[in-house]
């Protein structure tokens, strides 16, 4: 058995929070009483349930609230050995932010983020202003890159309350973030995005190295790191690649030869810094490998694994006989009497609706197979074969028993099945799935 360590995401709610929740929940149950006439009291009469009868309710401990029906475990001594296998096959020096945008590619980075940084991590990168405004609102200390663009005003100033890093994508960000810098006091710190190919933000590549002398003269700012993003890097051989890495090395040699201050440098996410073994620059982002995939078939790092288990429990069990329809449109038809398990999971959590009749879970040491359309928070099962399955049993969906037992990571094989990449399936994670931490490790 795994411990459940921390408990950093939904579910956690500050005193305040709370109250809040049982606040809106009194009014919603006053309108739902309303409307449904109620059935306590008089028809005219709303029903309304007061505070004295919340607290009378009874008080699971919180771990059991939070698996109650489905969940996300992220494993964090896996988290940190993958940190270390990664840092193992860098050039040395080279120092890691970590890509936690996107709720860390659905791991939770509220979870995530402390973590990655306690084990070495020397920065985050985020895609959105209110992404980098959580972590800081945690307590987070540590260097914050928004990766997206903030071309507004307001967007700018509160990044910069915030103590958050800018990508500064285009030259027309400038005379607003020395605006914005002359009004808090202090120069903004900015990583110029160098558009070496990507085709999707930042100074084309060939403007960037007389910008970033002219950055580099302007004192409202502070100019923290060069970087650009490569688009083939996953791409065994790719032409495109080594154009990109050629047009980043050419601006580092322009910047040298101009003789101005020459910078943090990055170029590399993970298929990146798998594919290429040396010259990493100073730094690398890495998403993906941190979280323990292969960012491609051919860039296997022995011994990285998923640090993400996806589980649900089952909530009802029941015997029907041969020919009944299961689920909406009755796609699936029983050819025999039949024991159906409902799950407490559906597509509104993550699970694409069109792996409908093709999942397959690992619960009690075996594998169960799913069956009929998934529905918004349910879908069905049959264990037939299995009568020691029971009400309250968990089922992995993704993870390490359910990798084993087929011989292949699922959240590939969902992927691969879909058209898409992991990346996609993992971010759909929603954020009504608590993300609990196993394997604290410290
Ligand atoms: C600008 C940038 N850098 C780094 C990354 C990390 O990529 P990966 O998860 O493939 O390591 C991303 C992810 O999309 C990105 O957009």
């Amino acid at each position: 058995m795994n411990q459940v360590g921390v408990v950093a995401d939904a579910g956690v709610q500050s005193k305040g929070a709370r109250l809040a929740t049982e606040a809106s929940a009194d009014a919603s149950v006053a309108q739902a009483g309303s409307e449904s006439k109620g059935h306590k009291g008089s028809d005219t009469q709303p029903f309304r349930l007061n505070q004295s009868d919340l607290s009378d309710l009874p008080q699971l401990p919180s771990s059991d609230l939070l698996t109650s029906r489905a969940w996300v475990e992220v494993d964090g001594a896996q988290l940190r050995e993958n940190l270390r296998r990664l840092q193992a096959r860098l050039s040395p020096g080279t120092e890691i932010w970590a890509v936690v945008k996107a709720n860390a590619y659905g791991h939770g980075a509220r979870l995530v983020a402390p973590l990655v940084i306690a084990a070495g991590a020397k920065g985050l990168c985020v895609a959105t202003l209110a992404e980098g405004m959580e972590l800081r609102q945690l307590g987070l200390q540590a260097p914050i890159l928004v990766l997206g663009a903030l071309n507004t005003w307001a967007e700018l100033r509160q990044a910069l309350a915030a103590q958050l890093e800018i990508s500064l994508t285009c030259s027309q960000q400038i005379p607003l973030l020395c605006q914005v810098a002359r009004l808090a006091g202090r120069p903004v710190p900015v990583h110029v995005n160098v558009d070496t190919g990507m085709t999707r933000l930042g100074i084309p590549w060939t403007e960037a190295a007389r910008l970033w002398g002219e950055i580099c003269r302007i004192p409202e700012l502070q100019a923290c790191s060069l970087f650009s993003h490569l688009a083939t890097a996953d791409e065994p051989g790719s032409p495109a690649l080594e154009q990109q890495r050629t047009r980043f090395a050419q601006v580092v040699a322009q910047i040298q030869q101009a003789g101005d201050p020459l910078p943090i440098l990055h170029l590399d996410n993970s298929a990146g810094a798998l594919s290429h073994l040396q010259g990493h620059y100073t730094r690398v982002r890495l998403g993906l490998a941190l979280y323990g995939l292969p960012p491609a078939p051919h860039l296997q790092v022995p011994g990285l694994r998923p640090i993400l288990r996806l589980k649900a429990r089952l909530t009802h069990i029941q015997t029907v006989p041969a020919q009944t329809g299961v689920s909406y449109g009755h796609r699936y038809v029983t050819h025999r009497t039949s024991r159906i398990a409902t799950l407490a999971i559906g597509y509104a959590d993550g699970i694409p609706r069109r792996l409908s009749g093709r999942l397959q879970g690992w619960v009690g040491g075996g594998l169960i197979p799913q069956v009929g359309t998934i529905t918004m928070d349910q879908c069905m099962w049959d264990v037939t074969e299995r009568p020691d399955i029971q009400v309250g049993d968990v089922v992995e969906l993704l993870g390490p028993h359910l990798d084993a037992a087929l011989s292949g990571l699922q959240v590939q094989a969902w992927a691969d099945q879909l058209g898409t990449i992991p990346y996609e399936l993992l971010c759909g994670l929603s954020a009504r799935l608590p993300r609990l931490l196993v394997n604290p490790g410290v």
